[in-house]
């Protein structure tokens, strides 16, 4: 009997999602008689059950392309169980849809939020395979995920622009760098592009350190500095706040974002010109590098090895540089953070990069 395969893409877009689309969806094709439908939208296409049946020509072409072709929206976990002014209960009409779609599995692809609401559904009955796409790289579990690689490489490429532009204007630069809580993104960018200092949200960092590194280095001569910064960079100070009083704090806070508030005051104490430049949404943009390509295709394949082995409820990981199978409810509200001890610390800190601390 043929089997009806749902695939999902949500929260963030990154590059790689369509490859592993096309993975799952090519490897199902050869492997099994099946029928591959694709929910728009992310959860909301499946709670509004706004779908489309997919032939094997929608795959074609769409290895090198970014983005996603089924779209995607953000709905976050904590809101699924709430009935919000709409009055739709959210979780019935996916698992009515699912019903509906009579669909033997539900493919999601997406990062923190989609993994804890694919365990949801798990929960709930559904026979749901996750795969772990995100430029953060934050999904516990797994040694790395599809789209962080493409963003390491866009990132890197923005420091390498930065740095000539700092060394023709004497400058402190600044260059801030998306990965929400985790400084996965800022670490590899910031080693890859030698940036001066590296300020990642695991490692809170003393105003006082960085001012100090910055000063050193321009008193050995240097024009110039770059500094690497991740959106999620939090002061030592801060980092002793509770949740709540660290987001009023920032509410109080006079700048767009922390690494304006880092110019200012490295301005004030070193009277260093300085700059801040944000390549926000350009790193989760354009074509995955064929490192994604690569690795979102083999997660892609492997998820259809298990959707034909009714291997459900676990997400895609690479353990070891091995797939793996890990079981959604371990993973789920999890966050792989950057460890203290990573090597990628050290080792930056061996070839002069300062971590503010
Ligand atoms: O999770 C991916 C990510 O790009 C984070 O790095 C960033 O904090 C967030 O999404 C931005 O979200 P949005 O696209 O909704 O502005």
């Amino acid at each position: 009997m043929k089997r009806r395969i749902g695939i999902i893409t949500s929260g963030g877009d990154c590059p790689g999602l369509n490859a592993a689309i096309r993975g799952v969806a090519r490897a199902s094709y050869g492997m099994f008689d099946c029928e591959i439908i694709g929910i728009k939208d992310g959860f909301k296409g499946l709670i509004h059950c706004n779908y489309q049946v997919m032939t094997p020509r929608d795959f074609s072409g769409i290895l090198v392309r970014g983005g996603t072709i089924l779209g995607t929206s953000r709905t976050p976990f904590k809101k699924m169980r709430k009935i919000e002014e709409d009055n739709i209960d959210k979780v019935k009409c996916m698992i009515d849809n699912y019903e509906k779609m009579k669909l033997d599995c539900l493919i999601t692809l997406g990062g923190n939020g989609t993994h804890k609401n694919a365990n949801l559904l798990r929960e709930e009955g559904l026979n749901v395979i996750a795969l772990p796409k995100t430029i953060d790289n934050d999904i516990w579990g797994t040694d790395v995920t599809f789209g962080f690689h493409s963003a390491v490489d866009i990132a890197t490429e923005v420091i390498d622009r930065i740095h000539t532009t700092a060394d023709s204007h004497d400058r402190v630069m600044l260059v801030e760098l998306m990965g929400h809580k985790a400084g996965w993104l800022t670490l590899h960018a910031g080693v890859a592009g030698g940036a001066d200092v590296i300020i990642i949200p695991e490692i809170p960092y003393s105003i006082d350190k960085v001012i100090e590194s910055l000063d050193r280095r321009h008193s050995s001569g240097k024009n110039f500095s770059i500094l690497a910064v991740s959106e999620g960079a939090i002061s030592v100070e801060e980092s002793k706040l509770k949740k709540k009083e660290l987001k009023k704090e920032r509410e109080k806070m006079k700048f767009p974002s922390v690494s304006y508030r880092l110019a200012k005051e490295i301005n004030g104490a070193l009277g260093l010109e300085t700059r801040v430049t944000i390549p926000g949404h350009q790193q989760r943009g354009g074509s995955p590098s064929p490192y994604d390509r690569i690795l979102a295709t083999k997660l892609g394949a492997y998820a259809a090895e298990m959707i034909a082995n009714r291997d459900y409820g676990k997400t895609v990981s690479v353990v070891n540089n091995k797939l793996w199978a890990t079981p959604l409810k371990e993973v789920a509200g999890k966050l792989k953070l950057v460890e203290k001890d990573n090597l990628l610390i050290s080792t930056g800190k061996l070839v002069g990069a300062s971590f503010g601390n």
